[in-house]
């Protein structure tokens, strides 16, 4: 069975093909294991978007309402070869469904997903399932390993928009165990990234800064907010305004700048980390996964990892392609929650949440 996945919830344009090569029609409604992708195309506005410092939404969607087509149409062209009948009335590519991300995101961004796959699943008399997009980041997970998560398990979901632990008890449960409270890990990055007079995104400016920082031990401390609270919630303005403070009405060296960054990177991934095990320890769990683009994150990726080692559980990080928005995970998450729904019957929505 292959879905065709369709991700434009933010900024970039995703279409992929995967296979769930132990599935052979749309009756199945699980998948087993072993996804394959087919194709993966992700278009970005990142470099139009650069001169702003963060996402412009009009910038996006425009960008977006010219791409989405040749998008699909090179991720269907690399999975399958070029359409062989182009007159022929049956339609020439061999997908048995398509996935859309329905949100949570950007209105204009979002509909121009959804309203092109609901018309190709007219169009084509395809199944039509609609993905969350945080769902979707967790089952990246289910694309770059050999051995899948097993359940239960806590997925902690960093992105530009986002800071969730969840609690997934198997497929299609979950529980949502804390949010951030203010802003999100990513946009924290980008935030302080535009502070410090770096680029954007923020996230892997500050990690290249923070490479360039020798030592382990930053000469002073950033706090690390929420670090011991007993739930599962997270708040990073105050460690930003702190960074701000810092760096106010200041000329500061390159070196002065990497030590801020070093030492930022450190206070989040310490809440981050933390905050995971307490979960995972809470709950019993067996496995945690990451997602989400600061999933790209060096130092969480090698601090998880190094943690769930420790403490007995075992760790999941997509690939870095894999951690930030594309196709190919809202074609994943679809093997999983397949829950066919009448095309017209979906809509886009921005607030949409577990
Ligand atoms: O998931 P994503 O691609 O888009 C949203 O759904 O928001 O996440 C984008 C976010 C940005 O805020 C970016 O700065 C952050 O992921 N990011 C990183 C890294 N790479 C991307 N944050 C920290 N370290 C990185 N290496
Ligand atoms: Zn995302």
């Amino acid at each position: 069975m292959k879905i065709l996945g369709i991700e434009t919830t933010c900024d970039e344009t995703g279409a992929a093909v995967v296979e769930d090569p132990s599935t052979h029609s749309t009756s199945s409604v699980q998948a087993s294991s072993g996804l394959k992708i087919l194709s993966n195309v992700v278009a970005s506005s990142v470099e139009l978007q650069r001169k702003y410092g963060g996402v412009v939404p009009e910038v996006a969607a425009r960008e977006q309402v010219r791409v989405i087509i040749p998008v699909v149409q090179e991720a269907l062209t690399q999975a399958f070869g070029p359409i062989r009948k182009r007159n022929s009335r049956k339609f020439a590519y061999p997908i048995d469904a398509i996935a859309v991300a329905h949100g949570p995101g950007l209105i204009g961004s979002l509909l121009i997903g959804v309203e092109t796959a609901k018309s190709l699943a007219l169009v084509w008399d395809k199944p039509l399932i609609a993905v969350n997009h945080l769902i979707g980041h967790i089952y990246a997970n289910w694309l770059t390993v050999n051995s899948e998560p097993q359940f239960s398990l806590i997925a902690l979901i960093v992105s530009g928009g986002h800071t969730d632990l969840v609690l997934m008890t198997g497929h299609t449960k979950f529980k949502l165990l804390g949010s951030t409270l203010d802003d999100a890990t990513g946009e924290a990055f980008d935030k302080v990234a535009r502070v410090l007079g770096l680029g954007y995104p923020g996230g892997p400016e500050i990690e290249d800064l923070a490479k360039s920082y020798q030592l382990s031990e930053a000469s002073f401390k950033l706090p690390r907010p929420m670090i011991n609270s007993k739930d599962f919630d997270f708040s990073f303005s105050g460690l930003k305004t702190a960074v701000v403070n810092r760096v106010m009405n200041r000329e500061l060296s390159i070196k002065e700048k990497a030590e801020i960054a070093h030492e930022f990177q450190r206070a989040v991934v310490d809440v981050l980390v933390t905050k995971t095990i307490n979960a995972a320890k809470k709950y019993r769990v067996k496995s945690i996964v990451v997602g989400g683009g600061v999933a790209a994150s060096s130092e969480l990726r090698r601090r998880i990892s190094d943690a769930g080692k420790e403490n007995n559980f075992k760790v999941f990080v997509p690939s870095k392609v894999m951690s930030v928005d594309n196709g190919a995970m809202i074609a994943a998450a679809a093997f999983y929650n397949f829950k066919k729904v009448e095309p017209l019957r979906i809509s886009a929505n921005p607030g949409l949440h577990f």
